[in-house]
């Protein structure tokens, strides 16, 4: 019963991060439009400021590798870069909403955004992935350099399955179950051959 209630739950839970994925793009434009935040300087159609602020709608960084992203978004980047065949020397400070750091939720909820908006619907960025890549360590100076990310033309490894986690979970709590049904249905069976076969050999009963 509890295994049972365990594996529905967790479907449930499965269910509900498939659906907050439009709540995340909600949540990622709001923040990315928010005033001192993304669309300030990348402006609200991603399309940047030539010269100045390089854009995000066409940006093979914004395809390319998450790690990247993350790492841009949390720390700021700094010094030299080419975006789109162009280069910029520039300085993108840490994002803060409110004076305070990025979440990682809404890191996560910016980056899906982005991606999905500038980056020809380019996979989301769950906060567990946010966690995991910045565990990776703090850049020396403060912030990152282009030189220090990977190549934004790497191409991206093939999405965890991050819905068929869950799954795996539920046939795992369910299998012991019916094997639980099988033995308590070997047991019963043994028991019913037991009252059956006993009297036959005993004796008791017969007429
Ligand atoms: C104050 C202006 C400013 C703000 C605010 C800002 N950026 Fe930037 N961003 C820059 C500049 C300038 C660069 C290039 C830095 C360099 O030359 O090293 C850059 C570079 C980038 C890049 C890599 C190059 C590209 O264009 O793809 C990404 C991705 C990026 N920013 C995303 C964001 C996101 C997402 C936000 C909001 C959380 C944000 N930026 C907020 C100015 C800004």
């Amino acid at each position: 019963m509890l295994k049972r209630f365990l594996s529905v739950s967790i479907l449930a839970t499965s269910l509900t991060t498939a659906v907050a994925d439009e709540a995340a793009l909600e949540r990622g434009k709001k923040l990315y439009d928010t005033p001192g935040l993304c669309a300030t300087c990348h402006q609200p159609t991603g399309a940047g400021i030539p010269g100045a602020f390089p854009p995000l709608a066409n940006s093979e960084w914004v395809t390319g590798p998450k790690e990247n992203l993350v790492k841009i978004v949390k720390y700021g980047l700094v010094g030299e870069i080419e975006v789109a065949g162009e280069k910029y020397n520039s300085v993108m400070p840490q994002s803060l909403n409110a004076g305070k750091p990025l979440t990682n939720e809404e890191i996560s909820d910016i980056l899906t955004y982005v991606r999905h908006q500038y980056g020809n619907g380019a996979s989301a960025v769950t906060v567990e992935e946010v966690e995991t890549l910045l565990t990776q360590g703090k850049p020396v100076n403060g912030s990152v350099q282009a030189a220090d990310l990977l190549d934004p033309n790497t191409p991206e490894e093939p999405a965890a399955p991050v819905e068929i986690q869950p799954l795996d979970t539920t046939i795992n709590n369910v299998l012991p179950e019916k094997v639980g049904v099988g033995t308590i249905g070997l047991l019963l069976s043994s028991i019913w051959a037991c009252l059956c076969i006993l009297p036959g050999l005993t004796g008791i009963g017969r007429g």
